[in-house]
């Protein structure tokens, strides 16, 4: 099996974690914590970044650290993991969707603009797949209406949006360091911004809110989202080579289009935007409406060929979790609709080789022609 995403870890990571089993600091009070931090915010240009667990609970401190909470409306894409929304509704607040571009499958400003009412306190802005949200319009229109911005940029290590880092942009910004990202800490996140008073409260929701003066006494609750020197450790090795796998990545984002250009029924990732070259956090592909496969079929047949697959993301309004808290019902959002439905990736993982992406390409061309031929061959009956 051709694994979906294998990371890169030969640089320095041993030497780092052995480093840090060897001094016996192993729990988040760690050095290289610090300096895995302030390595990442000089990268992203930000003044604060601040360690957590993974790139989940860092939304959730970024959404209460902002105080964001019942009576609230925070606007997010409906394309996007259920961290996002999850955040907002373990707040108390209430999410609100908008669709995506059916290409970048990203949200823009002019949809955001629609949902705004006097009740809208957020938004939560998340780059998807590869490439940057167009943040002009989007930072414009936070501004005109005195809103926060939390920036989701879990999968956009290394991109830029016209040269300025992604993560550079929310009130608070965050990342995931999950084993499919550019970098990986195995599990991990950070939370960046430059507000001093901001980064106090994320630190401090960071580690159930104890206080320094009284220890065990509370005046918020918080959690325990600490991460370890273990991880810090990994995570510093991981950024000196972040422009090294951006490379990498881009590299094999041209040769995986190269190999399936043509391909009948499939559309692939849009290579650059005007504001951005597309670092392809995977190499994402979506069935057209004329293939009669959905990405279920499409990924079983290509699992009976040794290539790992996963699907796209589901779209927030159609969460059963969701509906049964009476969210974000009745709506339709149809390309997030169209595209979980139709949209998978293959192989993308950082240490994957050249013969691995010939046979991913080649099996998903195979299936598609066979798909494809199946269709005429009923057609002229
Ligand atoms: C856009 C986005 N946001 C948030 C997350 C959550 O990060 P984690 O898996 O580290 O919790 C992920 C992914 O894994 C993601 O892709």
């Amino acid at each position: 099996m051709i694994a979906v995403n294998e990371p890169l870890l030969d640089g320095n990571e041993r030497k780092y974690l052995l480093q840090a089993i060897d001094s016996g600091w192993i729990s988040s009070e760690g050095p290289f914590i610090t300096e895995f931090e302030t390595a990442f915010a000089a990268r992203v240009q930000r003044q604060h970044a601040i360690a957590v667990s993974n790139g989940s609970v860092a939304l959730d401190a970024a959404v209460v650290a902002l105080g964001i909470g019942p009576g609230d409306e925070v606007i997010l894409p409906s394309f996007t993991i259920i961290s996002c929304a999850a955040a907002i509704v373990r707040a108390g607040a209430t999410p609100v969707v908008v669709d995506c571009d059916p290409l970048t499958f990203n949200m823009s400003a002019a949809a955001v603009a629609a949902r705004i009412t006097p009740r809208t306190k957020a938004v939560m802005v998340v780059h998807l797949y590869g490439l940057p949200v167009d943040m002009d319009p989007l930072l414009e229109l936070v501004q005109r209406h005195g809103l926060k911005l939390i920036e989701d940029a879990a999968e956009m290590h290394g991109q830029t949006y016209k040269g300025r880092p992604c993560g550079s942009f929310g009130d608070i910004s965050t990342f995931s360091f999950y084993p499919n990202k550019h970098i990986t800490t195995g599990e991990g996140g950070m939370i960046v911004c430059n507000s001093p008073e901001l980064a106090a409260h994320c630190r401090s929701l960071r580690n159930l809110c104890f206080k320094p003066e009284q220890r065990f006494v509370h005046e918020e609750l918080g959690w325990n989202m600490r991460m370890t020197n273990l991880q810090a450790a990994l995570g510093l090795a991981q950024l000196e080579r972040l422009d090294e796998f951006v490379a990498r990545k881009r590299r094999m984002g041209q040769r995986y289009t190269e190999l399936l250009a043509g391909t009948p029924g499939l559309q692939l990732p849009v290579a650059q935007t005007a504001e951005a070259d597309n670092i392809y956090w995977v190499y994402p592909l979506v069935l057209d409406d004329a293939v009669p496969l959905d990405a279920k079929a499409m990924m079983k047949a290509l699992g009976e060929r040794g290539i790992g697959t996963r699907p796209f993301f589901w779209p927030m309004h159609e969460q059963p979790v969701f509906r049964k808290m009476g969210l974000m019902a009745g709506e339709s959002h149809p390309v997030s609709e169209r595209i979980a439905r139709r949209g998978f990736y293959i192989p993308s993982g950082l240490a994957l080789r050249e013969e691995q992406m010939v046979t991913s390409a080649q099996a998903a061309r195979e299936v598609m022609e066979q798909a494809m031929s199946a269709t005429q061959e009923h057609a002229h009956v």
